[in-house]
């Protein structure tokens, strides 16, 4: 990929330089007034050109199963949902070689990587429901301006999450329906949890300043912003479904998306693995 900055050369006008960049334009002097006006007029397109993305490959509708849960309720959705091209079944795709596949274009889109709802730029996005929830209880905005969360609610997990104890099963769900955040965490646990877990979970729910949602110019959001939980993303120790890139891969554009995973039964995990990569993996990759 390669970035055109724009350089003032002495005496020389612009020149325009190609660089190629493992950075994203690396140039935050432009007003923020003025770069929130031009970024958020571009937002029903992006997310025009990514429902479109997701219409064609996948069927996105409600189907849910009559019988399957979540554990609080929420239907799971049924069916395959990966759309084929047009003219050809299941069984006919089984009986052709993956060369005729390959060379007939049959291959069916939903199966490559699903793009970020703005490949082009990347950080945390959240699901409506997150957002909305989030704000009612502690005034944090995690609504972005340049993006909207993609996948339709049906098919996201339950909000907010039960949650369950290794320490304390005779418990059952101990999130007593609510969202845990700063306001409500100490409430929920005191008596519940030992000193030091509820210190780990104050940490799980206080935000830090990253990359859309800080307290800089160069930020995503509208107002300044404190930053994100992990609790943001892993709600309840579960998941809403945010999503952001992996880290590891360069150029921008060839950044996958990647899909928040529970946190359930992470219990002293000891390996962190991106991607679900092993630590080898990981390793060669650095
Ligand atoms: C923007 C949403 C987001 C936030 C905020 C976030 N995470 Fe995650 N988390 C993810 C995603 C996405 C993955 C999967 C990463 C991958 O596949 O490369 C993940 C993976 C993990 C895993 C590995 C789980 C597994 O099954 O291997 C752990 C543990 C974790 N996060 C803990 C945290 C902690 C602790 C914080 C706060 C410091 C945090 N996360 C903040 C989205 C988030």
């Amino acid at each position: 990929m390669t970035i055109v900055l724009s350089i003032k050369a002495q005496d020389k006008g612009t020149v325009t330089v190609p660089v190629k960049s493992s950075y994203q334009v690396p140039v935050a002097e432009e007003d923020f007034t003025s770069f929130f006006k031009r970024i958020s007029v571009d937002k029903p397109e992006v997310r025009a050109r990514q429902m479109n993305v997701l219409n064609q490959r996948y069927d996105l509708s409600d189907r849910p199963d009559p019988n399957a849960k979540m554990s609080r309720g929420k239907p799971v959705q049924a069916g395959g949902r990966v759309k084929l091209p047009p003219g050809v079944s299941w069984d006919q795709l089984t009986a052709m070689s993956p060369e005729e596949i390959r060379a007939r274009g049959l291959f069916p889109a939903g199966f490559l990587p699903l793009p970020h709802p703005k490949n082009e730029e990347g950080g945390m996005v959240f699901p409506h429901f997150a957002i909305e929830g989030t704000k009612k209880q502690t005034g944090t905005d995690l609504q972005r301006f340049d993006v909207d969360f993609d996948i339709p609610d049906q098919l996201l997990p339950e909000f907010p999450a039960a949650i369950y104890l290794t320490t304390r099963p005779d418990l059952g769900d101990v999130s007593q329906g609510q969202l845990v955040t700063t306001s409500n965490y100490y409430e929920l646990f005191n008596g519940i949890l030992n000193p030091k877990q509820l210190e780990g979970l104050r940490l799980l729910l206080t935000p830090f300043a990253q990359q859309q949602f800080n307290l800089t110019a160069d930020r995503r959001s509208e107002h300044p912003s404190l930053g994100v939980a992990c609790f943001d993303c892993h709600q309840n120790g579960s998941t809403n479904g945010a999503t952001h890139q992996a880290g590891d891969v360069r150029p921008e554009e060839v950044r996958h998306r990647i899909d928040t995973p529970a946190l359930r039964g992470v219990y002293v995990q000891r390996l962190f693995g991106s991607q679900r990569a092993l630590y080898g993996r990981r390793f060669h990759a650095i």
